[in-house]
């Protein structure tokens, strides 16, 4: 009997879904609210991804620095770390090797936006979505001419792919055998759920082969679930930030090296104005992380920030966000299951909110909205859904302390 790729990834995550969904189904409604507001200003939230970049961005807020650049300062820190592997340096490349950043940035007070799409070699693009919307009369900027446009104005080109982000290319490339992006998504009315059985011992196998060619390609014996993680189910991480001052101005800004393994070209929800980002400072703010093809289909970021204005709060708006998610797939929960989506809210008033479609990717890997308001701090976010989108390795290795909860490279 043979196994794509997708069926067998599928097959597995369907295992590892079995008791999470059991629960999910009964369970289709919003949890109550928890106390997520502070109300406080100024304030930043962000990502979790972001929380080790807050304290100086907030002291640069609370000095009078403008909210765009304060937003800028944290996502940058990811940008320019090699270990995450989610955005800028070391972003994990398309099928064929190559890192394409996208990002985008509002800045409230002037009401400007700036974007950049499928950037190969340079790695702040945030800070070249800034330069596009201050030096250019575009909005966005796409591939070649925005990495030209980028060198014009000062960027250095520099290599993004990192010896560890090559190998797990390269151990993806080596695995994937037939099935990769290509041929129609779940959206597609010919994709049928998986039918192979959860517990197959082709995928302990499968998860035992690339565990011995990770180790043959050199991967560290430390990041080496990780590595499996992101060949056998590719990440779509991303960092967002939203800043609001004490006058009431607002920015924000989105920034990912997208989704793993993605075919070249192909842009995600992060560099879409509306999607990935929006800000409007007589309303609020949003961002999101998660699967960039479903939050274009709802303008998430737009929906949030226009469901604000009309009075929801920011916990509201968000979780009706999700659910337009969820109605373009017909509540289907055979498809709903291997999707996920993170929103980070703030409001005009500092009042905010963290929600996603679920809890988390696995028990000890919840997703997070990080906070400072004066104060640091990480709150689990409110979930549209009890359970996890996958809970991932379903196999007897043991993941290191420093690969769970805030790690990140589960992010
Ligand atoms: N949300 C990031 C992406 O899908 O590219």
């Amino acid at each position: 009997m043979s196994i794509t790729r997708r069926g067998f990834l599928e097959s597995a995550v369907v295992a590892s879904l079995a008791t999470g969904l059991n629960a999910q189904d009964k369970n289709k409604t919003p949890q109550p609210s928890p106390p997520t507001s502070s109300a406080k200003q100024p304030i930043i939230i962000c990502s979790n991804n972001g929380r080790n970049y807050l304290d100086d961005a907030f002291l640069f807020l609370r000095n009078g620095g403008d909210t765009l650049d304060a937003a800028l300062r944290v996502v940058k820190g990811p940008e320019d770390d090699p270990n995450d592997d989610s955005v800028g340096l070391g972003g994990l490349p398309n099928e064929e090797g190559v890192v394409e950043l996208d990002a985008c940035c509002m800045h409230g007070p002037t009401r400007r936006a700036g974007s950049v799409g499928g950037v190969r070699n340079i790695k702040n693009v945030s800070l070249v979505a800034k330069a596009v919307m201050e030096h250019t009369g575009h909005v966005m900027l796409v591939g070649e001419g925005a990495e030209r446009f980028a060198v014009a104005v000062g960027f250095p080109r520099e290599n993004l792919l990192t010896d560890r982000s090559r190998k797990v290319w390269l151990l993806w490339k080596e695995n994937h055998s037939t099935d990769d992006w290509w041929g129609p998504g779940m959206s597609g009315p010919q994709w049928k759920p998986p039918t192979t059985p959860p517990q197959s011992e082709l995928w302990k196998e499968r998860i035992q082969r690339v565990e011995e060619r990770a180790a043959q390609l050199g991967i560290e014996p430390e990041f080496r679930a990780a590595a499996i993680r992101r060949v056998l189910s590719p990440p779509t991480g991303t960092i967002h930030c939203s800043a609001l001052n004490d006058k009431g101005e607002m920015s924000a800004c989105t920034t990912t090296s997208g989704l793993a393994f993605k075919l070249p070209g192909r842009c995600g929800d992060s560099p879409i104005i509306g999607a990935g980002c929006y800000t409007d400072q007589d309303v609020g703010s949003a961002g999101a992380t998660g699967s960039g093809e479903e939050n274009i289909k709802v303008a998430g970021a737009h929906t949030i920030v226009e469901n604000m204005r009309r009075g929801m709060s920011p916990q509201e708006a968000g979780m009706d966000a999700l659910k337009r998610i969820v109605r373009n797939y017909n509540n289907d929960m055979n498809k709903l299951k291997f999707m996920d989506m993170t929103y980070y809210i703030l409001r005009k008033d500092g009042a905010y909110a963290g929600v996603s479609l679920w809890e988390g990717y696995s028990d000890t890997s919840v997703h997070k909205i990080a906070i400072h308001d004066g104060t640091r701090r990480s709150q689990q976010t409110v979930a549209l859904f009890k359970g996890v989108s996958h809970e991932f390795p379903p196999f007897p290795v043991t993941i290191p302390p420093e690969l769970k909860e805030d790690s990140v490279y589960l992010k």
